[in-house]
């Protein structure tokens, strides 16, 4: 698994590509929950403070709360946003054991965090027992591992050369992906009402080597490359370049990467 504490301090080079997301997020909870002053909002896994940060702008009134179990991430994310605002707040909490109380939050959110969490189920029941009755679930994941292409690369780039324990954790990453098993997994944590939307994040570059400075300079691979001695790194970049070649289009490299917006509303029983 990523050591997200190691790559705290690179990944806000990411959140550009990430932002679209949110915005697809916000969409949905404004359509389907309402909010009114002084509702709860929480951010799970909230990384360097996104979704929380654009919650905070749009919903004033609201009180966002934003956790992630990785300090370092809290400590970038309390940079971003200027230290904390009155009425956002920052906390280390895992996912799988909130420190809140039950039926204590109205909304939660997530982007690209649940589906990397030890136990989904553990989260989701978590996030069940925190929300109040008919509070809603909003989050993001990625879908399926062809159509995650960056992840995919790397993968099959590092595939065979190193141990299976350092390989990208692929299957992970777009386990939530597929729509049957994600529904089912939300039905018996304790949600009904589930809408999943599907969506498509375009990274784009203004060619490979731009790509490649970002992958370096994040440290997204390190762990890979740390397992092969440096005569070998070359290889690896020539290898994913050539497989982001047919992403080259109008001069630029263009990188679809498919995701879905899940909702879903905390079962009464
Ligand atoms: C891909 S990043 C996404 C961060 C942010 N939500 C964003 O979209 O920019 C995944 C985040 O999930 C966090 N995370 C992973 N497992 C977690 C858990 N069990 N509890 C809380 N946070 C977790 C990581 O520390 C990391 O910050």
């Amino acid at each position: 698994m990523q050591d997200w504490n190691q790559r705290a301090k690179q990944f806000s080079v990411w959140l550009p590509h990430l932002q679209a997301a949110t915005g697809v997020l916000l969409e949905a909870l404004k359509t389907r929950q309402p909010l009114s002053k002084g509702s709860i909002l929480l951010d799970l896994a909230t990384g360097t403070g996104e979704p929380a940060g654009t919650l905070h702008e749009q919903f004033p009134e609201c009180t966002v709360i934003a956790v992630d179990n990785a300090v370092n991430m809290l400590h970038m994310a309390r940079h971003r946003l200027q230290a904390s605002p009155a009425g956002l707040y920052l906390a280390a909490m895992s996912g799988q054991a909130l420190a809140l109380l039950e039926n204590q939050v109205d909304v939660c959110v997530s982007r690209f965090g649940i589906m990397l969490f030890d136990s989904v189920d553990q989260g989701l029941e978590e996030i069940a027992r925190i929300l109040k009755p008919r509070g809603g679930l909003f989050f993001t994941v990625w879908s399926d591992p062809e159509r995650m292409p960056s992840m995919k690369w790397c993968h099959d780039a590092f595939a065979g050369k190193i141990p299976d324990d350092a390989m990208p954790h692929l299957a992970k990453a777009t386990a939530m992906g597929n729509r049957k098993a994600t529904q089912s997994t939300l039905q018996s944590c304790g949600f009904d009402q589930i809408e999943i939307t599907e969506h498509e994040l375009e990274f784009v570059f203004p060619d490979f080597s731009a790509y490649w400075e970002c992958v370096i300079h994040s440290g997204i691979m390190q762990p890979q490359f740390e397992q092969l001695p440096p005569a070998q790194h070359d290889d690896i970049r020539q290898q994913i370049e050539s497989m982001a070649q047919p992403f080259i289009k109008q001069g630029r490299l263009q990188i679809p990467h498919a995701y879905l917006c899940i909702r879903a509303t905390k079962a009464v029983v």
